[in-house]
C-alpha cells in the first residue's frame, strides 16, 4: 500500500503559488489551493492556465486529481495544516515591499491556530518575527522561492538548495517542510528565520548588481573599443567570478529583480544605513534601457517620425510576464522622442496591448520590420534567432539593428546587410585607425 502524504495547502496562485501546487502534487501530495480571484479559481478548476510556463499546464493536468482550486479560506484551513503564503508583496510608492497581502492571510487564520505557516512570498527581514510575535500559537517557517519563470517547474523540482528557516520553537515544523522537500534532492539549508529572508532578498540583490556592474563594463567597452562579450568571458572563466549573470544587455526586469532590490535598500534605509551599492545598482539600471535611444539617434538624428519595430516585450523569454518589463520604459521613452513604436512578443502581445495602449502590435516579427527604420532586439526569443534576416532587412526602410542583448551574431546581421548595434560591441564602430 503506497503511503500517504500530507496534504499541502497554498495561498496565492500566481506564479509561484501554481507551479508550488503542481509540483507538490507531481509529487503524490493532495493539494489544496486557494485564491481570492473567483474567474482565477474557475479557470484553473477546468484546468485553463491563464500564464504561459514552459511544462506546467501538462503537469496540472496530469496530478488534476490531486488539486483542488478554492476561494474558501474555511476549506483550506480544514484540508492542510502545511500551509504555503505565495501572495504578491509588490513594491509600494516609497519602495518597501507591500505586505497587505500577506497581513490579510494572517488576519483570515484563527487565533488558536495550529496550522504551519510556510511563507514563500518575499517579505523583508522581521516579517516573520512580527506575524509570530502577533501569533503566538501559530508554527512559521521561512522558505524562500528562487524559481526563474520560464524554467519555474524544473527549478522548482531541481533545487539549487531549498532554505528552510525556523527560530526556537518550530523545530517540528522546519522538520515537516525539510521532508516536503527531501525528495527533490538539493542541499536543504537550514537558518532562523531572520537569515532565511535575507538570503532571499541578498541573492537577488547580489544578481541585480552582476548585471549592473556588467551593464557598466560594457559602457566603458563602448568608449574604449573593448568587446565586452570578450571582457565577460575572460572574467567568468575565473572560478571566483563564473559566467552566470554576466550578459550585457538593457537592464533588468521582471516581477522580483527591481522590487527585491529596492526593498532591501528600503529596509536597510529603514533601519538607518544607506546601502549605496544598491543606489548605484538601481541606477545604472534604470539610465542602460535609455542608452538605446541615443543609439538609434547616432544612426537616424532625430526620431520624430521614425518607424522603430520593438522585438520582445516580455521582461524574458519564455515568459509572458511584463512586470517592469524594459520594454516599457523602452516604447515610452521613444514615444516621447516622437518615434512611431510598432511591437512583436510571441506570446505576450495580450498582456502587452493592456499596458501599451499607445503602441501598434503586429502579429509577427517580419510584419512589425515592415517598413520600420530601425528594430531594437528587446528580448531575447529563440524565434528572433531563426529569423530570415536578408528577407527582413530588404522589408525595412532602413536595416538598422540595436541588439539589446547582444542575443544575435553581429557578423551574420552585417553580412545580411544591417547596420548593427550590440551593447558594449565595436561592431559597427571599429576602432578609429592609428594616426600615421
Ligand atoms: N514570480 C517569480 O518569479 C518569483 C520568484 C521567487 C519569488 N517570488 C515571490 O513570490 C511571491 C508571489 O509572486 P508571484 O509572481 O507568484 O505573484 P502573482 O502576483 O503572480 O500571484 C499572487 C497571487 O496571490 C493571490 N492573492 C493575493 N492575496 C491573496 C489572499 N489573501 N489569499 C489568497 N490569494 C491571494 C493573487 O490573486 C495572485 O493570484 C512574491 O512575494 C514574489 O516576490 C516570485
Amino acid at each position: 500500500m503506497s503511503e500517504q502524504k500530507d496534504t499541502v495547502g497554498v495561498i496565492g496562485v500566481g506564479w509561484v503559488g501554481l507551479v508550488t501546487a503542481a509540483c507538490f502534487a507531481e509529487l503524490g501530495h493532495p493539494v489544496i489551493a486557494r485564491d481570492i480571484l473567483q474567474e482565477k479559481v474557475d479557470a484553473l478548476s477546468k484546468g485553463d492556465v491563464a500564464i504561459h510556463e514552459p511544462g506546467l499546464d501538462d503537469l496540472i493536468r496530469r496530478n488534476a486529481e490531486r488539486l483542488t482550486f478554492t476561494t474558501d479560506m474555511d476549506e483550506l484551513l480544514g484540508g492542510a495544516r502545511l500551509l504555503f503564503v505565495c501572495v504578491d508583496t509588490p513594491p509600494t510608492y516609497s519602495g518597501d515591499a507591500d505586505l497587505s497581502r500577506v497581513r490579510a492571510v494572517v488576519q483570515e487564520l484563527p487565533e488558536d491556530s495550529d496550522h504551519v505557516l510556510i511563507m514563500k512570498s518575499t517579505v523583508p527581514a522581521g516579517t516573520g518575527e512580527s506575524i509570530r510575535r502577533d501569533m503566538p500559537g501559530l508554527s512559521y517557517v521561512s522558505c524562500p522561492e528562487f524559481l526563474k519563470e520560464g524554467t519555474a517547474v524544473k527549478d522548482f523540482m531541481n533545487p539549487d538548495r531549498v532554505v528552510v528557516g525556523a527560530d526556537a520553537g518550530d523545530e517540528g515544523a522546519a522538520a515537516a517542510v525539510e521532508s516536503l522537500y527531501r525528495p527533490l534532492g538539493g542541499e536543504i539549508l537550514r537558518t532562523d528565520v531572520a537569515s532565511a529572508e535575507m538570503i532571499k532578498l541578498a541573492s537577488n540583490a547580489f544578481l541585480a548588481t552582476k548585471i549592473s556592474f556588467i551593464n557598466e563594463i560594457a559602457n566603458v567597452c563602448e568608449e574604449v573599443g573593448a568587446d565586452v562579450g570578450q571582457v565577460a568571458k575572460g572574467m567568468g572563466l575565473d572560478e571566483r567570478i563564473g559566467t552566470s549573470f554576466l550578459r550585457a544587455g538593457i537592464g533588468y526586469g521582471g516581477s522580483c529583480f527591481p522590487k527585491d532590490v529596492s526593498a532591501l535598500k528600503m529596509l536597510a534605509g529603514n533601519t538607518g544605513y544607506h546601502f549605496q551599492l544598491l543606489t548605484a545598482v538601481i541606477e545604472v539600471n534604470e539610465l542602460q534601457k535609455r542608452r538605446v535611444v541615443g543609439k538609434l539617434e547616432k544612426h537616424l538624428g532625430s526620431l520624430i517620425g521614425k518607424r522603430v519595430a520593438l522585438l520582445g516585450l516580455a521582461f524574458k523569454p519564455d515568459t509572458d510576464d511584463m512586470r517592469e518589463a524594459s520594454s516599457l520604459v523602452l516604447a515610452a521613452r521613444l514615444q516621447g522622442e516622437g518615434a512611431e513604436v510598432v511591437a512583436y512578443d510571441p506570446v505576450a502581445s495580450e498582456r502587452a496591448a493592456e499596458l501599451l495602449g499607445s503602441v501598434e502590435m503586429a502579429t509577427s516579427a517580419t510584419e512589425a520590420l515592415e517598413g520600420a527604420d530601425a528594430a531594437v532586439l528587446v528580448t531575447e526569443w529563440g524565434e528572433f534567432a531563426e529569423l530570415d534576416w536578408a528577407a527582413a532587412a530588404g522589408r525595412m526602410n532602413r536595416a538598422l539593428i540595436v541588439d539589446g542583448r547582444n542575443f544575435l551574431d553581429p557578423k551574420a546581421l552585417t553580412e545580411a546587410g544591417f547596420e548593427y548595434e550590440g551593447i558594449g560591441q565595436t561592431v559597427s564602430s571599429p576602432r578609429p585607425a592609428a594616426a600615421s
